[in-house]
C-alpha cells in the first residue's frame, strides 16, 4: 500500500523548516495549522469526569452525544428533511477511507484541495479525478468532495455553487461530500452548509464537521459526519466491523463542545485578529491574498514559485506551506496558518515588514 501512495509532502519542508530554526529569536511556524489555543476548560472537564471508562464505547455514539449532534445540526445547519448523525476519530480518518467504505470507483476532489481527498482515493484503488468549482462541468463519479470554506484557499462555496453540485449528485447517482470543518470561522464571508439547500432530500449528501480546529480539540481526534440516513446506516455497519469508535471521554468531551457556541465565537475572533494582523504585512511584502474569507489560513502569492517564497520567509524565520502541497494549481502560493499565538503572530508581521524596511 505504501508504494500507491505520495510521499509525505511535510518531509519536503524539513530544511526550509531548519533554516527557520536558525533565526536569532527562533522560529514561527505558520505550516502544519495546528491549533495552539488552549481546549476550553469547561471541555476538558467533561473528558476528565469520564475518564472512568472500563466498557467499550458504542459506535453510534451514546444517546447524550447522539442528541447533542443532532441538535447542533438542526441549529447550525438549517438541514431539513430526513438525516441521520455518526460520531467519526477525526474527520482524516473519514476523508482517507470513505471511498474504500463505500467501494467507490471513480473520486472527483478539488483541484487545489486538502491532500487526503487524493489519498483516499488511492486507498481505495478509486480512480481519482481534479475537478474546479463548477459542477455543471463535472464527469460522473460514485463519490466527489466539495470543501467550504477551503483548505488551503478559504474560498467560501455559492449557493449556486451547493445548487450545481446538489444537481449533479442527483443527475448522476453519485455521493456528494460536503468537508465543513471549518463552517463556524467565517471572516469577510459567512459560510452556509451545502446541506441547507438540499430542501428536505439528503439522498446521497453527506456533511462532515471536526472539533479539531472548532473547540482546539486535534488532539481528541473528534468528529461527525451528518446526511443521508440510508448512508450514514452503511458506513455505521462497516464501522461497527472494522472499529474506529470514539473514545467514551471523547463523547462527552463532544456533547459539551457542541452545546456551547461562545467559545466558537472567541476562537472565531481570535483567528480572524491574526489575519487582521498578517495579512497586511504580506501585502507589503508584494503578496497578493486571495480568497482568505474564512477558516484559518491565508493563501496568498506572489507569483513565483511557491518553494521561493517559503524560502524567502524562512530567513526570517517563518515557515510557511508551498501551494505545492495542495495541487499544481497551487503551484505559486502559499498557506500560512493562523495557528499561533497572538504574540507569534504579531512577531512575524514585524519580521515580515523589518525586512521590507531593509530593501527600501
Ligand atoms: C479540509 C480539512 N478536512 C479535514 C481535516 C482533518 O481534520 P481532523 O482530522 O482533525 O478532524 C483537515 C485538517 O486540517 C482539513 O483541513
Amino acid at each position: 500500500m505504501r508504494q500507491k501512495l505520495p510521499d509525505f509532502p511535510w518531509d519536503a519542508l524539513a530544511p526550509y523548516a531548519a533554516v527557520a530554526r536558525k533565526h536569532q529569536q527562533g522560529a514561527i511556524d505558520l505550516s502544519v495549522g495546528t491549533p495552539v489555543d488552549p481546549t476550553p476548560q469547561f471541555i476538558q472537564e467533561a473528558f476528565k469526569a469520564a475518564a472512568n471508562s472500563p466498557g467499550y464505547p458504542v459506535t453510534m455514539g451514546t444517546p447524550d452525544l447522539r442528541n447533542a449532534m443532532t441538535q447542533w445540526a438542526v441549529k447550525t445547519l438549517g438541514i431539513t428533511g430526513d438525516f441521520a448523525v455518526l460520531p467519526l476519530i477525526g474527520s482524516k480518518e473519514f476523508v482517507a477511507w470513505l471511498p474504500t467504505f463505500l467501494e467507490a470507483q471513480s473520486v472527483l476532489y478539488p483541484e487545489v484541495a486538502y491532500p487526503t481527498y487524493l489519498v483516499g482515493a488511492l486507498l481505495g484503488e478509486s480512480n481519482p479525478t481534479a475537478v474546479n468549482f463548477d459542477a455543471s462541468d463535472w464527469p460522473p463519479a460514485d463519490l466527489a468532495w466539495i470543501n467550504s470554506p477551503s483548505n488551503p484557499t478559504g474560498r467560501v462555496n455559492s449557493e449556486s455553487e451547493f445548487r450545481a453540485a446538489i444537481s449533479w449528485a442527483r443527475a448522476t447517482d453519485g455521493v456528494l461530500v460536503s468537508d465543513e470543518c471549518y463552517l463556524e470561522f467565517g471572516d469577510s464571508a459567512t459560510p452556509t452548509s451545502m446541506l441547507k439547500y438540499s430542501d428536505g432530500n439528503n439522498k446521497n449528501l453527506l456533511a462532515v464537521y471536526s472539533l479539531s480546529k472548532r473547540s482546539s480539540m486535534a488532539g481528541y481526534r473528534a468528529a461527525f459526519v451528518v446526511g443521508d440516513p440510508e448512508l450514514i446506516a452503511n458506513i455505521l455497519e462497516v464501522r461497527k466491523h472494522a472499529g474506529m469508535i470514539v473514545p467514551l471521554p471523547v463523547q462527552h468531551a463532544m456533547i459539551a463542545a457542541l452545546s456551547d457556541d461562545k467559545h466558537v465565537a472567541e476562537q472565531r475572533a481570535r483567528y480572524n485578529a491574526r489575519r487582521a494582523l498578517l495579512a497586511p504585512a504580506l501585502i507589503s511584502a508584494g503578496f497578493t491574498i486571495e480568497n482568505s474569507e474564512a477558516g484559518l489560513y491565508i493563501w496568498a502569492t506572489r507569483s513565483e514559485d511557491s518553494w521561493e517564497s517559503v524560502a524567502w520567509l524562512a530567513e526570517i524565520g517563518i515557515i510557511a506551506t508551498p501551494g505545492h502541497f495542495y495541487g499544481e494549481n497551487g503551484s505559486s502560493h502559499i498557506r500560512v496558518a493562523l495557528t499561533a499565538t497572538d504574540l507569534q503572530i504579531s512577531e512575524a508581521a514585524t519580521r515580515i515588514l523589518a525586512k521590507v524596511s531593509m530593501k527600501k
